[in-house]
């Protein structure tokens, strides 16, 4: 008997938890995936304000051929903690000014900024470098009319300024995350899932147990076995209930033979 209700169970826990599952786990990736897509669009949005910063801050240097100023600039903000690297480099990708010194002179390796040199646009995205995972952005520096009377007019673009941006810690925070939703999703799953079993087993299980005990006692004549009076009107009240009268009823029958054989005697 106990591995019908123990099937019961089963059936319920497989049943709910199934339905708990998906619409819960849908509800999960789709707040995952929404999360990490705003997450990573604040975060692309802030290198690209930063980039933009920087080319405006040696805007004024470059219109007057301040290179020193421009290399000081760059120098400078090299020192923000998410900035891996920020250089400029001349239109055939030779490092001009970076904000490490030692890379100055270098021809750049990223393809990212040579992309940005061949199609004169601004490119973006990640690339390892050293190792290391960086989001990176080439923002070609246009040769306007102002420029033209240092720099000639035959080239379109005068070089490329590319600011690059440290990711691994950006992916550790999606990480964790995802890894918290994950943990909350199945703290809310056993939760769900303990609470309407324990409701089930006090407002089910154990009201049938009892009436199964009861009418296990009738088969073997027994009528003596108290069902206790359910409180509650649901449907287990009512089987209680019918449960009741009938062991009463059986008792009255079971009484009644007795009176005429008195009567007999
Ligand atoms: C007063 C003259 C002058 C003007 C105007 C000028 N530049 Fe320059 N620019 C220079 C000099 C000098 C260098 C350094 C060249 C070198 O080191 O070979 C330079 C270098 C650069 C470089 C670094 C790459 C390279 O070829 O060395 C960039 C990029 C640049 N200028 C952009 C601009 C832009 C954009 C403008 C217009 C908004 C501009 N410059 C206006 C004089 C000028």
């Amino acid at each position: 008997m106990n591995t019908l209700f123990h099937s019961l169970r089963t059936k319920l826990i497989l049943g709910v938890g199934l339905v708990l599952i998906v619409t819960m786990g849908i509800h999960a990736y789709m707040d995952i995936m929404s999360s990490e897509k705003a997450f990573l669009d604040e975060e692309k949005t802030k290198a690209l304000d930063i980039s933009d910063t920087v080319m405006k801050s040696i805007e004024y240097p470059m219109l007057d051929g301040e290179m020193e100023d421009v290399q000081e600039i760059l120098e400078r903000v090299n020192a923000l903690k998410d900035l891996r690297v920020v250089h400029l480099c001349d239109p055939t990708g030779l490092i001009k000014h970076s904000g490490k010194r030692k890379l100055i002179n270098r021809v750049t390796r990223s393809e990212i900024t040579k992309e940005a040199l061949r199609t004169r646009s601004l490119v973006k995205g990640l690339e390892m470098r050293e190792g290391e995972q960086i989001f990176r952005y080439a923002m070609p520096v246009l040769n306007e009319k102002v420029c033209h009377k240092c720099h000639g007019s035959e080239n379109k673009i005068l070089g490329v300024l590319t600011a690059g941006f440290v990711w691994e810690p950006i992916k550790e925070k999606i990480r964790a995350h995802r890894n918290k939703m994950a943990i909350e999703f199945l703290i809310s799953l056993v939760l769900v899932i303990w609470l309407i079993m324990s409701l089930l087993h006090h407002m089910v299980i154990i009201p049938i147990e009892r009436l199964t005990k009861a009418a296990r006692a009738i088969t073997r004549g027994d009528l003596s076995q108290e069902i206790p009076v359910s409180r509650s009107k649901d449907e287990v009240g009512e089987l209680t209930d019918a449960f009741r009268e009938m062991q009463k009823s059986l008792r009255r029958t079971d009484r009644k033979p007795e009176k005429p054989s008195h009567k007999r005697l």
